[in-house]
C-alpha cells in the first residue's frame, strides 16, 4: 500500500541550498523513494518572486514522489502540519565574516519561527537547523518551543562528518563508503573537533583503524583536522558562496538516517542537546557520535577520551557556552 506524504518544509528555499535541496527531497533522497513527500517552502517577501521560480521548476520537473507544493512567505502557513522541518533561512556568511558576525541577524528570526513550529507543526515534528550559526539557532529555536521534545530538535553537523569520511577517503585512496565513525565533537564552526581515534577503514582483510593505516600522527593531529575545520571559509573563497550541494547531500544525509536508521555498527554526527555525556556541558547543542533507530538518535557512550581530544572537546564546549550568551544578548 503506498505511503501518505510526509510534509517537509524547507525555510530559505528561494536561496542556494534550498534550490539544492528541494529536488533531492523531491526525488526522495531524504526520506526514500518510497515515501511521497508534500514540500512546504518559506522565504520572505523580498525573495517570493524567486520562490515562485523555484516552485514552477518543481512542477516543470514532474517528480513522481512529489504530491503537493506550498511555497509562502507567510510563516504560520509554512509550518502547518509539517512532520519534519529543514530550517535553512537566514543570513550566509560571506568572505571575511566570522559566523558569530551573523549571530545577531540569525537568532532573532530563529526565536521567532520557533513560536510558529510549536503552534503548527505536527506532533512529533523533526527540526533540522541548518542556518548559521547552527548550533545556537537550534538552541534558541529549543528554547523558545518549549512544548517540543529537546530530542526533536537537532543541527548540521554531518557535512563537517562527510567532508572528515572525504578527506580520510582521499588520504588513503579508498572509497569514502568504506571509511566509518568519524566523528565531529562541537560547534558547526572552526573549533569543531574532527575526531579519527574510532574510525575505521573496510580492507580486504578486514576493518583497520584509520591511524593504523594513515602511519602519520602529526597529519591526522593538525593538517586533517584544520581542513576539515576551514573547509566551509574554503569553499567560500574558492565560490565566493557558502557551499549548498555538498549541505543539501548532508542535510539529506543527517534525516534519512535519523528517521530510517543508521547502518549497524555505524555511528554518523548529529548536534543534538547535551545530556552531559562526555562531560560536556547540559543544556548546549553541541555534536556528538550517535546511532539511530525507529526515528530516534542515541548518543554512541563509552568511547575512550585521550588528554588530547579532551582538550579539543572542551574548547568547542566552551565557544558554544559563549555563542549562547552572545545570543541571549542579540536577543535583549
Ligand atoms: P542564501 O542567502 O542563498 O539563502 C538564504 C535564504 O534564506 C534566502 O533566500 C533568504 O531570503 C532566506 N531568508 C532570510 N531570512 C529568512 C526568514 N526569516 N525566513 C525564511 N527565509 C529567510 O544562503 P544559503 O547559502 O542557502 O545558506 C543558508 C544558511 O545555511 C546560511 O546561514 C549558511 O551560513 C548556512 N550553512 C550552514 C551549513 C551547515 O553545515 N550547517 C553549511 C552551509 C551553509
Ligand atoms: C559551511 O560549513 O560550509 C558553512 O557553514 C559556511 C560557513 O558559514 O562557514
Amino acid at each position: 500500500m503506498a505511503k501518505d506524504p510526509m510534509r517537509v518544509l524547507v525555510t530559505g528555499a528561494a536561496g542556494q541550498i534550498g534550490y539544492a535541496l528541494v529536488p533531492m527531497i523531491a526525488r526522495g533522497i531524504m526520506l526514500g523513494a518510497d515515501q511521497p513527500v508534500i514540500l512546504h517552502m518559506l522565504d520572505i517577501p523580498q525573495a517570493a518572486e524567486a520562490l515562485n521560480g523555484v516552485k514552477m521548476e518543481l512542477v516543470d520537473a514532474a517528480f513522481p514522489l512529489l504530491k503537493g507544493i506550498v511555497a509562502t512567505t507567510d510563516v504560520v502557513e509554512a509550518c502547518t502540519g509539517v512532520n519534519v522541518a529543514v530550517m535553512v533561512g537566514g543570513f550566509p556568511r560571506k568572505e571575511g565574516m566570522e559566523r558569530k558576525d551573523v549571530m545577531s541577524k540569525n537568532v532573532s528570526i530563529y526565536k521567532s519561527q520557533a513560536s510558529a513550529l510549536e503552534a503548527h507543526a505536527a506532533p512529533n515534528c523533526k527540526v533540522l537547523v541548518v542556518a548559521n550559526p547552527a548550533n545556537t539557532n537550534a538552541l534558541i529555536l529549543k528554547e523558545f518551543a518549549p512544548s517540543i521534545p529537546e530530542k526533536n530538535i537537532s543541527c548540521l553537523t554531518r557535512l563537517d562528518h562527510n567532508r572528515a569520511l572525504g578527506q580520510i577517503s582521499e588520504r588513503l585512496n579508498v572509497q569514502v563508503t568504506d571509511v566509518k565513525n568519524v566523528i565531529i565533537w562541537g560547534n558547526h564552526s572552526s573549533s569543531q573537533y574532527p575526531d579519527v581515534n574510532h574510525a575505521t577503514v573496510n580492507t580486504p582483510s578486514g576493518e583497520k583503524p584509520v591511524r593504523e593505516l594513515v602511519k602519520d600522527d602529526e597529519w591526522l593531529n593538525a593538517g586533517f583536522i584544520a581542513t576539515v575545520q576551514q573547509r566551509g571559509a574554503a569553499i567560500i573563497k574558492a565560490r565566493k558562496f557558502s557551499s549548498a550541494l555538498s549541505a543539501a547531500s548532508s542535510a539529506c544525509d543527517h534525516i534519512r538516517d535519523w528517521v530510517l536508521g543508521t547502518p549497524e555498527g555505524t555511528y554518523v554526527s548529529m548536534g543534538v542537546y547535551s545530556d552531559g555525556s562526555y562531560g560536556v556541558p547540559a543544556g548546549l547543542i553541541y555534536s556528538f557520535p550517535v546511532t539511530c533507530s525507529s526515528g530516534e538518535w542515541t548518543i554512541v557512550q563509552g568511547l575512550p577520551i585521550d588528554e588530547f581530544s579532551r582538550k579539543k572537546m572542551d574548547a568547542t564546549a566552551q565557544e558554544l557556552s559563549e555563542e549562547k550568551l552572545l545570543a541571549y544578548s542579540c536577543l535583549e
